[in-house]
């Protein structure tokens, strides 16, 4: 299995996403980090503790990191995944502390004990990830890779143009893009198209195994950001991990990417996807790229299928 740091905001999705990771026999989770981002740092690390208690995975180490963006103040995001960050779920709270160290601590120590090198999985704003790259570049070599929810190539969510985990910390996502670990992007070009139907997750939410419980609840969660706009059945982070797995579902092309800092554009993943060189080529490149490999499109209904499998 593919060994794999998690960092979470945890969120309707990202427990979606930390569900299918701890269940699937081709992944071993090797610990989970926490940031602020979906719900404050602390509703964050009770909401994982909680989700892998239902996973039966309680043995996996769980640590707060971040409380907030590095320049920007901490925002909420409660209108989206309600309150508690796990649209009202009802939910024992888990008996287990969170680790003492914190989750740098926690992700170099990981790093520093596995065998081979570990892929890091970014399914929130990258504070942490940008503060563990920052303190210790050394252990870049560790990392096979960051596959990291965030971003588009085309529209954005947070603003017309910028995806929420990037707007939220976009010093952060410019720190990890120059960081020299290869980076893959799932962003909302992707993100957004997979789904599954109302009615199989009503019909999960009804089952007798725990699992299933909180996979149907969450999946019932109304995502509103405006009245008449309304979207369910969501697996959404989830899907950045299927890619882990099943990586024939998306289709990716590699271009350079760069985060913008400034002016209404701040958060926005510019990916230069032109096959010939362009006017600023010949007068001097403005801003730093660096190659991605951005997933373009996706095999939505085998995706919710490996999902829900
Ligand atoms: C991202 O923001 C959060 O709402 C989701 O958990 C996902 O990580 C989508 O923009
Ligand atoms: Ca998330």
């Amino acid at each position: 299995p593919t060994p794999v740091i998690l960092d979470v905001d945890t969120g309707v999705d990202d427990a979606l996403a930390i569900l299918f990771a701890v269940a699937h026999p081709d992944i071993d989770v090797l610990g989970i980090s926490c940031v602020a981002g979906n719900a404050a740092l602390d509703q964050v690390v009770a909401n994982t503790l909680r989700i892998l208690d239902v996973a039966g995975a309680s043995d996996i180490p769980v640590a707060g990191g971040a409380r907030r963006p590095l320049i920007e103040a901490p925002r909420s995001a409660a209108h989206v995944h309600g309150e508690d960050g796990l649209g009202g779920i009802e939910l024992a709270p888990s008996a287990r502390e969170p680790h003492p160290d914190g989750a740098i601590a926690l992700m170099r120590s990981l790093l520093l004990a596995s065998d081979e090198p570990v892929t890091l999985v970014a399914l929130a704003p990258q504070t942490n990830l940008a503060l563990l790259l920052r303190a210790h570049p050394d252990l870049a070599p560790r990392i096979e890779r960051i596959v990291f929810m965030g971003g588009s190539a085309g529209e954005g969510n947070a603003t017309a143009v910028a995806e929420f985990n990037v707007w939220h910390d976009p010093e952060a996502a410019a720190i990890v893009l120059d960081s020299g670990v290869p980076c893959y992007m799932y962003g909302l070009d992707v993100f957004n198209r997979v789904s599954i139907p109302l009615d199989t997750a009503e019909r999960l939410a009804g089952e007798t195994d725990a699992r299933a419980r909180v996979v149907g609840h969450l999946l019932g969660h109304r995502v509103s950001r405006a009245p008449d706009h309304h979207y369910t059945g969501w697996i959404g982070d989830a899907g950045a991990v299927c890619s882990l797995v099943a990586p024939e579902l998306l289709r990716t092309e590699i271009h350079p990417v760069r985060v913008e800092l400034g002016g209404y554009s701040r958060g926005q993943t510019i990916v230069d996807r032109r096959e010939l060189p362009g006017e600023d080529s010949f007068h001097g490149s403005v801003g730093t790229w660096h190659d991605v490999e951005v997933a373009l499109e996706v095999d939505a209904e085998r995706m919710a299928g490996l999902f829900l499998e």
